[in-house]
């Protein structure tokens, strides 16, 4: 099996306490970023994450002359009066799908837009159709050149969308290109997360005209310019349920800050299911499990639903719960890849379709793993905590995409976790781990 060369070494077995804090939300941050483009004055960023994904999509939008200036490690000015062409260079975008965000934002402040296409994704197939619907429905002609998007108006005229799928991304792209059309454009079946939200409410702080986001039907007035400001991002549900899961599958008791509690409902209904103790404050949530874990089912879905990103997390600690417990994977069609790793562990889980079907096991066992991609990556370190002695996980590039400092906040809640890099350092923490 081809290992990468970062690895975490984990010693599991310590129930994680304490209190941990949550960064910017990646998924509206990328968004967001894109938007911030959309005006020729200065955007200033807070809250931002300091992820991988954020600071690739930074590069790219430097690559075509944006102005970007880190005040500290979690704000950014951007000033996108300079861009100089709206040509994304393929070689910055493969490396993260969200770049197609600029297509919406370069469409709409300049009528024309070329990204490559997004790479596909190791969750499944990863269609743009609803987004390129929602360019053509404003008046852009767009054509796929040479393994790129090309979107090109004249004018771009407000109109009726009805989305044939609820997607996150293209209801975000249609809302940036559309919001400085001529006229109305409605969304319907717009996704309804709160990323999206998170971006509605960053254009109308620039002076766009949108309502109605976080329902199914989102309403927009095209305004003529929009101007610049200072916005602060979303804490992120994701990292937070990540973290809450770690209380649930250690049998921890961590509070959980920087949170909006609302946006962690459907989180939480499963974690009591399962029988963890929630207490829920103004901005924190605290996830405590004293007893046995007990089973139940899942299906993830658009929000307010359980949430697809985090249906691996729950996944590893379902392995865990007494009795037969399912998890339906209604979003997308390849995210059961940890499946194969968790056996390793010891895990019992039958995949058939898109339902997993899990028998709990009294423990698992530490193993040598590889990360199949973001959510599963961490999916596995949460597993790696639980199990009987040492675990290696690796390809934690992927994990560090969407989780800043994803060990030392594990650390600071008493788990025996450390990042290494090369075969020689890796003997070694093996030893020391084994040995504490
Ligand atoms: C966003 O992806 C997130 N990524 C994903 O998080 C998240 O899993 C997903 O939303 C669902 O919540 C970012 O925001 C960068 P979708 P996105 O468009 O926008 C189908 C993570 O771990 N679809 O809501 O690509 C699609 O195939 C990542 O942080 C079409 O058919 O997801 C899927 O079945 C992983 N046509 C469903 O809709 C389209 O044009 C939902 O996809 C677009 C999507």
């Amino acid at each position: 099996m081809k290992y990468n060369q970062e690895h975490y070494v984990i010693k599991g077995g310590n129930p994680l306490k304490g209190e941990v804090g949550i960064g910017g939300a990646k998924n509206a941050a990328l968004a967001i970023l894109a938007a911030s483009i959309m005006t020729d004055e200065t955007v200033t960023l807070e809250n931002l994450p300091d992820v991988r994904d954020i600071n690739v999509l930074l590069e790219a939008m430097q690559g075509i002359g944006v102005i970007v200036e880190r005040l500290d490690r979690h704000t950014v000015k951007i000033n996108g009066s300079l861009v100089r062409n709206v040509s994304i260079e393929y070689e910055s975008i493969k490396r993260i799908r969200a770049s197609y965000y600029l297509i919406g934002a370069l469409l709409g402040k300049y009528k024309e837009a070329e990204v490559p296409l997004p790479g596909g994704c190791n969750i499944g197939s990863r269609p743009i159709d609803q987004h390129l619907k929602g360019f053509r429905a404003i008046g852009a002609d767009v054509s796929i050149e040479g393994g790129a998007i090309v979107a090109k108006a004249e004018r771009l005229i407000g109109t009726h969308i009805y989305m044939d799928v609820v997607t996150v991304g293209a209801t975000i792209n249609v809302m940036m290109a559309s919001c400085m059309a001529e006229g109305k454009t409605t969304i319907e079946n717009a996704a309804k997360e709160p990323h999206v939200v998170d971006v509605a409410n960053f254009l109308n702080s620039l002076g766009a005209n949108i309502k109605g986001a976080g329902t199914d039907v989102i309403r927009i007035k095209g305004v003529p310019k929009l101007h610049g400001g200072i916005y602060s991002i979303i804490p992120d549900q994701i990292e937070a349920g990540t973290f809450m899961f770690a209380a649930a599958i250690t049998q921890g008791d961590i509070l959980i800050k920087n949170v909006i509690p609302k946006h962690l409902e459907s989180i939480s209904a499963k974690l009591m299911e399962i029988g963890c103790s929630i207490e829920e404050f103004d901005d924190a949530v605290r996830v405590s499990r004293t007893g046995e874990l007990r089973s139940t089912h899942i299906k993830t879905l658009p929000y307010p639903g359980f949430p697809t990103d985090m249906q691996p997390q729950a996944g590893v600690t379902l392995a865990l719960s007494g009795g037969i417990s399912t998890i339906t994977e209604s979003i997308f069609e390849n995210r059961f890849r940890y499946v194969d790793e968790i056996t390793r562990m010891g895990a019992s889980i039958k995949v058939e379709g898109n339902t997993a079907i899990i028998t709990g096991v009294p423990r698992l066992s530490g193993a040598h793993l590889s990360s199949p991609d973001l959510r599963a990556g961490a999916a596995l370190v949460l597993a790696s905590l639980s199990a009987e002695g040492i675990s290696v996980v690796d390809e934690i590039s992927l994990i560090e995409r969407g989780y800043e400092d994803f060990d030392m906040k594990l650390r600071n809640l008493g788990a025996n976790i450390e990042k290494t890099s090369g075969d020689r350092q890796l003997k070694k923490m093996k030893l020391k781990l084994a040995a504490v």
